[in-house]
């Protein structure tokens, strides 16, 4: 298989598509971003091509035109299940490569159920990719996971921690263990992906940046800050139930926030995946330390 030069980046944007794209222009690929004439997100980033699309069929297959392979970071919600016309307009257009609008926890092999229910169109999407690959030879896929997005949970205030107050909100004990990258390692390792597309042509890849609690990141915090920090506790699973009635009540960014949350701090369990599945060795991605990077955030 050829390398690839020319991506094009659908929600190159937003909080994880816009690193995307900063780390596919450091590296050389020649990037084409593709945004919502309707979008309101800032339109400049040093050596990226800017192209609106109304995301119908034929308005993608010119754009993808040329272009070895498609990112997509697109929004989680209804912009998910819209990926289907951006399939089938990268497979007219004779573009060999997609990624998906993956980069979170494991969409096809999920051990929390209500995350498997939340995930359903991304999963659904990924069957929508093997079939198509299967109809146009010159077709590929790769997904990339790395379970909680550590940047998101720390900076929007989701993992309960406040930095400017000194203050934690813990769930349960605090003692639940997960999966967890940084987003520059994601960003890397779409531009890995994208450099190595022998190797990662129709899998599922699993990265992690560290493995970490709420307890954890507390104890780091109070290290950096050399403070104490004032602590609450909330019980996850009541907040779990609360987020589904939230959900059916019409209330999706509360509610999936809530059982987000309540699903991924519960307990004390450890849902982190075993080492030997991680693609960061073949991916070539740096270690991350946490602590490092806590002090480098805070
Ligand atoms: N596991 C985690 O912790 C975690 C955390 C955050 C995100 N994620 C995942 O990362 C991916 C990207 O999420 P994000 O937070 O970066 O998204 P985001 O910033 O909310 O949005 C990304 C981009 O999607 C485009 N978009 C928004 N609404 C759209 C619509 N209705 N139709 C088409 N495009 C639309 C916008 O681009 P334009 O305005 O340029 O069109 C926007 O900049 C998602 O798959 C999400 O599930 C995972």
């Amino acid at each position: 298989m050829a390398s690839f030069r020319n991506i094009a980046v659908l929600g190159g944007t937003g909080q994880v598509g816009r690193p995307i794209v900063k780390a596919l222009i450091d590296a050389d690929f020649t990037v084409t971003v593709v945004t919502r004439s309707s979008s309101l997100n800032p339109k400049e980033l040093n050596g990226t091509i800017f192209v609106t699309s109304d995301y119908t069929y034929e308005s993608l297959v010119k754009i993808f035109a040329g272009q070895d392979a498609v990112v997509s970071a697109v929004a989680a919600g209804p912009p998910i299940v819209a990926q289907k016309v951006m399939v089938d307009a990268a497979c007219q257009a004779g573009v060999r490569r997609f990624i998906p609008s993956e980069y979170g926890s494991s969409s096809i092999d999920q051990p929390l159920e209500d995350f498997k229910k939340l995930m359903a169109p991304k999963t659904q999407l990924i069957g929508y990719l093997r079939a198509k690959c299967r109809l146009h030879p010159h077709f590929s896929w790769t997904c990339l996971s790395g379970g909680a997005l550590f940047d998101v949970g720390i900076h929007s205030g989701a993992w309960g921690f406040s930095v400017s107050e000194r203050t934690a909100t813990i769930f349960d004990t605090g003692e639940a263990r997960f999966d967890s990258t940084t987003i520059p390692t994601m960003a890397q390792g779409v531009v890995s992906v994208l450099k190595r597309p022998v190797d990662s042509a129709n899998q599922y890849l699993l990265i992690r940046s560290f493995i970490v609690s709420q307890s954890e990141i507390l104890a780091d915090l109070e290290d950096i800050t050399q403070s104490k920090w004032r602590v609450s506790y909330v019980n996850a699973e009541n907040l779990r139930q609360e987020g589904w009635r939230l959900l059916a009540g019409g209330n999706p960014k509360k509610g999936i926030e809530s059982i987000v949350r309540g699903a991924l701090f519960q307990g004390q369990r450890d849902i982190s995946v075993s080492q030997d599945i991680l693609a960061n060795t073949q991916l070539g991605l740096p270690t991350t330390n946490l602590r490092d990077y806590l002090e480098s955030m805070v």
